[in-house]
This record gives structure tokens, C-alpha cells and sequence, in this order.
């Protein structure tokens, strides 16, 4: 790849380009803003469809990670200091950011961790430690990423308890009447992935809420893959925890979010000792810090705290309704392009789907479609997509899967098919 073409400057972030005059959506001015995908690869122009794994960031989070760590760079929590100051303004105006995008009724709900995965450990490691005994279950669903099954596996396997999993039909549709008839009085939490990552579906979160619920069953959703693609309304939604990753909203990696009830979080036990999560120590007892304080032990990712923030307010610049209108149009005409190429099998035909193709084209092992799109400068993930069950349950080892995002063109939709069309000729 060659020298990253744009040079960032300590400046006022740029304003997202996204919008023309008329307000109406304008791919091509929205991916001036992303100075990445003007570069090349293998000669020949990046074409990037692996948003699932991680989006590209804006120049506005760039720069503000910037000009923390060239400007502002300080601890938080911590000190009088102006700099300290600026920086624990900036990293709490974050948790603001994150509670108004999430609609949570308090920003001490917001809980900043590592990512999806994390919060998702946190939860079984505390909430799920003191509530689930010998003989209870947990309940997930067979689409379920490797994160939202292994740490109920073993929070399952210290406590004697079983992991149930809801089953899905063949379009990757999870199965609502087996998915209630899971809850049962045994039934301590249902924790169900909002987006799967590998299909696509988009799951029917609020009745599937409203079902635990009316059984007085806690529900934890993994927001990993549907934000910023679907507005989610933690209190429309009214799930018990909420979790998604940074990265995949066009902030940095390792900075994600947990929100929870604030009455559950309270009660929950700490998950991680250190400074800044505690009110007292004495080498007798500890007494902890209030919310959100209580959760984040140590110094945390601050400018990648920031870098969220930024992320945030690019995407509540742009709307994630418009968001959402430009990938379903990608993924209704990307759906019909690959469906015309013979041999081609979309993995994952859910009526109700965000902008995710897997496939597999027959007689070409996935990783080797991978290596070929990637001499055509074409980025996809190929693989299990860290969701193993899924692929046991369609037989297959792995897929191809491009993931779309609102600065994709139908041009370079038009490149994967060509791209496509290239390998079968190859391994013809
Ligand atoms: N969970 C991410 C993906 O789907 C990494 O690729």
C-alpha cells in the first residue's frame, strides 16, 4: 500500500462532507472524508468490503486522537492540572455522546470497556457469576458470535450450568417460537446478538426482549455489528445490557461500550480491581467508586475515548438513517449482482438483513477467492468469521463474506463480481 496520502493536522477537526445542499446523501463527498480509501493496492484502488471486521475512521476521529496525544495528552481523574482537566472533560463529554446515541437514561449507564467482547465478559463475570448455579441455564442463539458464546461457556462450566441455544432455519431467520420456548423458570440470562455478523440477520431484538421479560428473564444484546447501521434505542428496546465495539463505528479499536440498567450495575459486583474504581482503600476493606467509575479499573484508553467521541458525533452529523437507506441500497443491488454469478451461494438470505454478503462460489476454496480479490486491491474477510456454529450449521468451513458501509459504491460492488468472475476463470 503506498504513504497514507493525507496529512493530518493539528487543527479544528474537518467537517463531514456528507451533506450536499439539498441534504441529500453524497457518497462520493462522504468518502473525502475517509483518506484512506484513496489508496491503492497491488496497483490497483483499494476497494475496502471488510467493514465487519473494522471500519475505516474519518479524518475527524484521526485528529482528535491527534491532537490529544500531541496537545492534550494527560491522565484523567487525576490531577489539577489544566491538561488533566482537559482530558477528563473530553473523556466524560464522550460518555454524554455515548448515552445520547444509545438514548440511556443517564450517562453513568455507559460503561467504557475494550470492546463488544469484553462487556460481554464482564457481564458473565459479574452479573452472571452471582446469579447462575448448578442446573440454570443461559440461553444465546446459533448465530451468535465466538464472544457472546465462550464467555457463557465458561461461566456454564465453573458453575454447572447449561448453555441453551435457540435454533435458526436455513435463510439464517432465528426461530422465535424455539427461541420462548428456551425461557425457562431455569433461565438466568439471554444474551442474543442484535446483527449477526456472519449472515447479516438482523434479529428481532424487541420482541425477543419483550419474551425474556414477560418471564422475568435479564437480556443482554450484542450491539457489536449493528451499530452504526441501526439506531438502537436501549430504552425502546428495554434490554437489561448493551454492548458494541468502537472500531466498528468508525472509532479506534480497543474503546467499546457497555450499558447497563443502572439498578443492575449497581448491584453488580466490581470486575476488575485497580485505582480510580474505588472511594476508599485500607489493607482490611475496600468500598468501591460510584457508577461508572466502579467498572473501569486503571488508566483507560483516553484517546481512544476521544477518538469515540469524535466518532459519534460524525455519525450523528451524517444520521444514521441515511446510514442505513445508503447500505440497503448497496446491499439490494450487491445481492442482486452476485446472485447472477453461476456457481455463487449467498450464505444467509434473511428477510430482514444489514449489509453483509457471504458466499461461497463453488470449487474455489474461500481463502483462495480472498488472495485473488486481494491482487484486485479487493479487502474481504474470509474464514469462520469468529462464528464457527454458523458454518457447522451450513456444512461449510468457511465463507467469503464482504460487509458493506455507507461510503461504498455500487462501482465497487460492480469490481467484487469482477473479481469473482476473475477467480472462477482461474480455477475453471
Ligand atoms: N467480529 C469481527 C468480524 O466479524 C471481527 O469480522
Amino acid at each position: 500500500m503506498s504513504k497514507a496520502s493525507a496529512l493530518i493536522e493539528l487543527s479544528e477537526p474537518p467537517k463531514p462532507r456528507t451533506l450536499t445542499g439539498t441534504g441529500r446523501f453524497d457518497v462520493l463527498a462522504v468518502r473525502e472524508d475517509f483518506p484512506i480509501l484513496r489508496e491503492t493496492v497491488h496497483g490497483k484502488p483499494l476497494v475496502y468490503l471488510d467493514n465487519a471486521a473494522t471500519s475505516q475512521k474519518p479524518l475527524s476521529v484521526i485528529g482528535a486522537m491527534n491532537r490529544f496525544y500531541l496537545a492534550e495528552c494527560s491522565n484523567i481523574h487525576r490531577g489539577v492540572h489544566y491538561l488533566s482537566e482537559q482530558a477528563t472533560e473530553a473523556y466524560e463529554a464522550t460518555r454524554v455522546k455515548c448515552q445520547h446515541l444509545l438514548n440511556a437514561a443517564d450517562a453513568s449507564e455507559i460503561i467504557f470497556v475494550r470492546g463488544a467482547t469484553e462487556g460481554i465478559n464482564l457481564v458473565a463475570a459479574t452479573f452472571g457469576r452471582r446469579h447462575v448455579s448448578a442446573g440454570d441455564e443461559v440461553l444465546i442463539t446459533a448465530m451468535e458470535h465466538h464472544s457472546n458464546i465462550v464467555p457463557w461457556q465458561i461461566l456454564c462450566e465453573e458453575k454447572g450450568a447449561h448453555l441453551r441455544v435457540a435454533p435458526m432455519n436455513e435463510r439464517g431467520e432465528l426461530l422465535l417460537d424455539e427461541f420462548e420456548k428456551l425461557l425457562t423458570p431455569r433461565t438466568r440470562i439471554a444474551a442474543f446478538t442484535h446483527v449477526s455478523n456472519a449472515l447479516g440477520t438482523v434479529n428481532p431484538v424487541n420482541q425477543m426482549v419483550a419474551m425474556a421479560h414477560a418471564r422475568g428473564i435479564p437480556v443482554l444484546v450484542d450491539g457489536a455489528q449493528a451499530a452504526p447501521h441501526i439506531h438502537a434505542d436501549v430504552r425502546d428496546l428495554d434490554c437489561d445490557f448493551y454492548v458494541l465495539s468502537g472500531h466498528k463505528i468508525f472509532a479506534p479499536t480497543g474503546i467499546g461500550i457497555l450499558y447497563g440498567k443502572r439498578a443492575l450495575l449497581e448491584a453488580m459486583p466490581p470486575y476488575q480491581g485497580g485505582g480510580d474504581m474505588i472511594r476508599t482503600v485500607t489493607f482490611e476493606k475496600t468500598t468501591y467508586a460510584p457508577l461508572p467509575h466502579k467498572f473501569e479499573a486503571g488508566t483507560p484508553n483516553i484517546a481512544g475515548t476521544i477518538g469515540l467521541g469524535a466518532a459519534v458525533d460524525y455519525v450523528q452529523q451524517i444520521g444514521i438513517a441515511k446510514i442505513a437507506a445508503h447500505e440497503h441500497d448497496l446491499l439490494e443491488y450487491g445481492t442482486e449482482v452476485l446472485s447472477r454469478i453461476s456457481g455463487l451461494r449467498i450464505v444467509g438470505q434473511a428477510r430482514e438483513k444489514a449489509a453483509v454478503l457471504s458466499f461461497v462460489v463453488e470449487g474455489i476454496h474461500p481463502h483462495d477467492l480472498g488472495t485473488i480479490l486481494d491482487q484486485e486491491g479487493i479487502a474481504v474477510r474470509t474464514g469462520h468469521h469468529c462464528a464457527q456454529p454458523v458454518m457447522d450449521f451450513y456444512g461449510i468451513p468457511a465463507t467469503t463474506r464482504a460487509s458493506l458501509s455507507f461510503y461504498n459504491t455500487r462501482e465497487e460492488i460492480d469490481a467484487l463480481a469482477a473479481g469473482i468472475e476473475k477467480a472462477k476463470r482461474m480455477f475453471a
